[in-house]
């Protein structure tokens, strides 16, 4: 570290201006998380953080869930290329999830030679390593490692926001959903010890953190491996100990593990926000079956009504792939069916994407791409009515709203976050944000409320 902030003082020096540095995201919050932590290395190497990608030295944060993820990354990179003819000291770097896949790394070596660093999901640790030697060695480093039962703890982090973060509780996937690529370019799963959690959330809220969101693939599978055994519900009541904090949201739950206890803990607590988001994938048994979600369509439907009995106020939001290998009208009607019978306020669809290496890619009976589209429209449409028809129903409601910044749109008005994850616009100014402030809810706009605040 102290060698690469030798350079870097040097180099700023030469040029008699910052040395910068940006770090662009795609994919999860899982990705974003990683990139707070590159951003606090460059940090503490003395770069200077920017939000332009012309700058001294750029890092792709990838993702690889979905096809398309990788052709942005692509296209990106033609437009990195052309900065950096402008400015060929530029250093640029790739890293995240694409990269933990051979052939991507191949197709980098060889067709985009101007690539000066890249790295997986597995050492992100080492960049102040990896970044000295490329400046030093100047040519293209590649250190990607297969897997880590490591966890590396007190990176230091440059956080987005002042007043929320997000807090990994384990890292790596175990459940192999036949369409997914994560377990493969994440690795195995491996739970963080809650001392380390809560010590870090506790951390947070000395700096002024009020809400912190647990990450995770699968949340609910938290400390199975913990040495003695805990559950995700009693890491939630331990966080929810800490003094000061004042909300607390998780992503992801498996719908397969999720237990009494944590409805239980979820309805009882106060400060564990009124949202869930419960992929569902697809309504249909058969092909959930074959997607190796082990759960069924019954089951999903009895969890959430048993969810919504115990929280009525809950917000329920989910995940669903349209196209899956083998999926028949009849199947993508058992997922509408879900849809009308849940009513979630919002989803996430996706067209299937098929994945090098997992077991759907090699499934016959793939769904013609015009199938899938209109499939997807069809659920795009009623998802959205059904969740225009559950939104606005809070109307008239007074509710706490985290303020999270000024509304880009309206002079003089501010933009909050209700517990249930939806949004609100409200007089307000600067001084307001991160702060969580009483909001009646007067008008509902679709997707968001308009309100007034309450002294
Ligand atoms: N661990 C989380 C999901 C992470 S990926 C969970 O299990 O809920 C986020 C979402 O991307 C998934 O929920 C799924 O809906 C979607 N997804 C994953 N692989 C996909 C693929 N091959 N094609 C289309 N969508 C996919
Ligand atoms: Fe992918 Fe399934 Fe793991 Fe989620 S739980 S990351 S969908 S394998
Ligand atoms: Fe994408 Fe990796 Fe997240 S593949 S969705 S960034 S875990």
């Amino acid at each position: 570290m102290q060698k690469l902030r030798d350079i870097v003082t040097e180099r700023s020096n030469r040029l008699g201006r910052p040395f910068y540095a940006n770090v662009t995201t795609f994919g999860c919050q899982m990705n974003a998380k990683d990139s707070e932590k590159l951003l606090g290395i460059l940090e503490e190497a003395g770069f200077t953080p920017s939000e332009k990608e012309a700058s001294d030295f750029v890092i792709y944060n990838t993702c690889t869930v979905r096809d398309n993820a990788n052709q942005r990354v692509y296209g990106r990179l033609g437009y990195l290329n052309s900065l950096k003819q402008k400015n060929p000291d530029m250093i640029i770097a790739l890293c995240g999830c694409m990269m933990q896949e051979p052939s991507v790394v191949e197709k980098i070596k060889k067709s985009y030679r101007f690539v000066d660093l890249i790295f997986g999901t597995h050492n992100i640790f080492k960049l102040a390593e990896l970044l000295y030697r490329q400046m030093t060695e100047r040519h293209m480093i590649v250190d990607i490692w297969d897997g880590t039962d490591e966890i590396v703890e007190k990176l230091p982090a440059e956080r987005k926001y002042s007043f929320k973060s997000g807090v990994n509780i384990m890292y790596g996937c175990n459940n192999f959903c036949s369409y997914c690529i994560v377990p493969y370019v994440r690795g195995r799963e491996r739970s963080r010890s809650p001392e380390d959690i809560v010590d870090e959330v506790k951390n947070l809220v000395k700096d002024g953190v009020v809400e912190v969101m647990l990450l995770g693939q699968n949340v609910n599978s938290y400390g199975k491996t913990l040495n003695p055994p805990m559950s995700f519900a009693e890491l939630l009541k331990r966080v929810a100990d800490v003094e000061g904090l004042e909300r607390i949201r998780f992503m992801t739950s498996h719908p397969k593990d999720l237990s009494d206890e944590l409805i239980r803990v979820m309805r009882d607590c106060p400060k564990v926000c009124r949202h869930l988001h419960l992929p569902l994938q697809s309504g249909s048994s058969r092909i959930l079956s074959q997607m190796n979600r082990v759960y069924g369509k019954e089951q999903y439907l009895a969890l959430a009504e048993k969810i919504k009995t115990e929280i009525p106020d809950i917000s329920l939001t989910t995940d669903i792939i349209v196209g899956f290998p083998g999926e028949t009208e009849d199947d993508f009607q058992e997922t509408l069916d879900v849809v009308r019978k849940v009513r979630y306020d919002s989803a996430f669809t996706f067209l299937y994407s098929k994945r090098t290496g997992t077991p759907a890619a090699a499934m016959e009976n793939q769904v013609p791409e015009e199938i899938m589209k209109d499939r997807f429209d069809r659920l795009l449409k009623e998802v959205q009515r059904i969740s225009a028809e559950v939104s606005g129903k809070d109307v008239g409601k007074v509710m706490p709203a985290l303020v999270e910044g000024l509304d880009d749109h309206n002079p003089g008005m501010v933009t909050g976050r209700l517990s249930n994850n939806i949004m609100v616009h409200f007089p307000g100014e600067a001084s307001d944000i991160g702060r969580i402030i009483p909001v009646k809810l007067e008008e509902s706009r679709g997707f968001y409320y308009m309100g007034t605040r309450l002294p």
